[in-house]
């Protein structure tokens, strides 16, 4: 299918043809069957593209199109060389084992140069690998090897922002004339009553305090929308534009897959006003939620965040990657956004209709609107909202954990591990996981002296934790030696997590039940037509329960029962979607009282407490 038609079919989407499905498949507008409600409105031209489009996308084969990814977070995945840290061979030496999961590919948080303020997300050289992660040598044998294990690699690209120890912001500081402006700088302005300078705006970091840090060499004020040390790019002067797009074709030249993009709304400020200032943002006013003048929340980020220029950015980015296919052949290069903003805007990510923007904008309103306390209707709700408003020929994606969020496990509970693992594994589009969610990894705590998260140092003992994401951080757990097979060292970087001897991953692989028996069991099921392909139905039979189909015509009915609440119920199934008599269990979460391969009847099916079970019609 070629971009061209793909580009049209949004454009006549956008323009003249709305489609209304309330049951949907993966890709938008993929699969046609007399059983979905569809109403098509649209000029006789437009016609023969979309149905082009519509047919091109069933026989669609691009890796990436039947994804189901897994973020690692190298620091804490596998340590090589005993110090304490996660590191690059640590990566390859276990790429065999996302294989044998089943996982297609994987984004891995930043691996570049950094005096590691902020983990990472500092980058003092955007072309060389942090040596305590390992050597170019090294990058490149685990892309060697990611390449014939079959497990595409996927970098983070983190435009918004480098290390203040990067070359280009020393130059930059000594008003080099080709780095002079790489940066957002200005004087600030005099307090007319105290004669006191003072910074430009009342904008605040992310991490606290001020967005503007006064350089005494320079005399100047610079802008970073996160640590003071992470200094915004700018993104008006067409030299930065031109060399982060070389730090892409740099990477992608290397040989990874594309790239998962960095903190995207703070791309663009609101340019200068015609007095040459920066506006202060509205206060937003909230004593209850927001009563910190140094917080982030204080004002309201109109002239910080979502600037119109930014999505045309990962428009640009995109035609980077596609250009660089086009160029170099070989597969289809990926682009996922990481953009907490509104959903509106979130759907901008994926094309405006006449060009593409990201092939995965995360679903953060899933991640940021489903809790502990939601009930089965919420998630019906925002399940349909992401499949009812994404626009035609692009997948959903669900997330619920990352690098930047307590652990879902922690967050939904243990108990609910499974039944999570089931609705994102289950649902249509890409999963995205985070590295332990598998396993059912949960946070550990971590005492305000060990705490090293700069969003939660900038804070105090009592409001640390709240802000912390060392918690989400910890190694993963291997097996049940020291340190939990994550390193040799007698110390690591944050805690191992006190249940590693009984939980981790060589322990879930032997037993014959274990979260991750039930997460391989559920990547593989996903292969299925049915799932690839099929149709969702889904809905709240309760407030706790959640129920829906999968299914492709032709193919077998899958059935999901999801029980999010404390009671069992005793269900009487043959009421949806057709189900016969009976069914058998695919794979159910560990505290079922049926287990896989269990034939069920259907007018007595007991869904358990927070137990969730994958059907398929007998
Ligand atoms: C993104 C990253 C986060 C980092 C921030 C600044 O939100 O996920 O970990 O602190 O950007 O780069
Ligand atoms: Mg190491
Ligand atoms: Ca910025």
């Amino acid at each position: 299918m070629g971009a061209v038609c793909t580009a049209i079919q949004m454009a006549t989407q956008n323009g003249q043809i709305s489609i209304e499905a309330t049951l949907s498949t993966g890709i938008k507008g993929a699969v046609s069957s007399p059983a979905r409600t569809k109403s098509i409105k649209m000029r006789p031209q437009s016609a023969a593209c979309l149905f082009l489009a519509l047919v091109g996308f069933v026989g669609a084969t691009e890796w990436w199109e039947s994804g189901n990814y897994y973020q690692i977070y190298p620091r804490s995945f596998r340590d090589s060389d005993g110090d304490g840290i996660g590191d690059l061979n640590g990566v390859t030496e276990k790429l065999q084992y996302l294989k044998d999961i089943g996982f297609t590919g994987t984004w891995l948080s930043p691996i570049f140069k950094s005096p590691m303020v902020d983990f990472g997300y500092d980058i003092s050289d955007f072309y060389q690998i942090q040596p305590e992660y390992g050597t170019m040598e090294d990058f490149e044998r685990m892309i060697a090897k990611a390449k014939e294990v079959g497990i595409k690699i996927i970098l983070d690209f983190v435009p918004n922002h480098s290390s203040t120890e990067n070359e280009w912001f020393t130059k930059s500081v000594d008003s080099d004339p080709v780095y002079k402006d790489f940066y957002v700088w200005h004087d600030g302005k005099i307090n007319n009553e105290t004669g006191e300078r003072e910074p430009p705006s009342n904008w605040n970091s992310e991490f606290r305090y001020s967005a503007w840090e006064w350089n005494d060499v320079r005399q100047q004020y610079y802008l970073h929308q996160f640590a003071i040390q992470q200094a915004d790019l700018n993104y008006r002067n067409p030299a930065v534009v031109n060399e982060m797009k070389n730090v892409i074709r740099f990477w992608l030249g290397k040989g990874v897959s594309g790239f998962r993009i960095d903190a995207v709304p703070y791309l663009f400020e609101v340019d200068l006003d015609r007095y040459n200032q920066y506006p202060d943002e509205p206060l937003t006013n909230d004593p209850v939620n927001c009563p910190d003048p140094d917080d982030h929340c204080y004002t309201q980020h109109i002239y910080t965040q979502d600037m119109p220029e930014t999505i045309d950015m990962v428009y640009q980015w995109r035609e980077v990657v596609d250009e660089f296919h086009v160029e170099h052949g070989g597969d289809q290069r990926l682009l996922m956004t990481e953009a907490y903003t509104s959903f509106a805007n979130i759907m901008t990510y994926y094309g405006n209709g006449v060009r593409n923007g990201s092939h995965i904008p995360f679903n953060f309103d899933f991640l940021t609107s489903i809790n502990n306390a939601s009930k089965a209707g919420d998630y019906v709700d925002h399940i349909k909202k992401w499949m009812d408003a994404m626009p035609a020929g692009v997948y959903a994606n669900w997330v619920l954990g990352n690098h930047d969020n307590k652990r879902v496990a922690s967050r939904f509970g243990v108990q609910r591990t499974d039944l999570i693992n089931i609705l994102l594994q289950t649902l249509p589009g890409h999963a995205v996981t985070y590295n332990g969610e598998e396993l059912g990894m949960t946070d550990v705590w971590i005492s305000w002296e060990d705490t090293v998260d700069p969003n939660a140092c900038n804070s105090d003992p009592d409001n640390y934790y709240a802000r912390s994401r060392d918690p989400e951080r910890s190694p993963y757990q291997w097996d049940a030696s020291s340190k939990a097979g994550f390193t040799s060292a007698d110390h690591t970087w944050l805690p191992v997590a006190d249940d590693y001897k009984t939980n981790n991953a060589l322990q879930q692989l032997r037993a014959p039940r274990s979260h991750l028996q039930i997460f391989k069991k559920l990547v593989r099921v996903r292969k299925e037509p049915s799932f690839r392909q099929g149709e969702l139905n889904i809905q709240a039979i309760d407030d706790d329960v959640l129920i829906y189909s999968r299914q492709k015509t032709g193919s077998d009915l899958y059935v999901i029962v999801l029980n999010l609440g404390s009671t069992s119920k005793t269900l009487d199934l043959t009421k949806y979607y057709g189900l016969g008599t009976q069914a058998e269990v695919i794979t159910t979460s560990l505290s079922s009282q049926y287990i896989d391969g269990d034939v069920i009847t259907s007018a007595e099916f007991v869904a358990n407490p927070y137990v969730g079970t994958v059907l398929v019609a007998v």
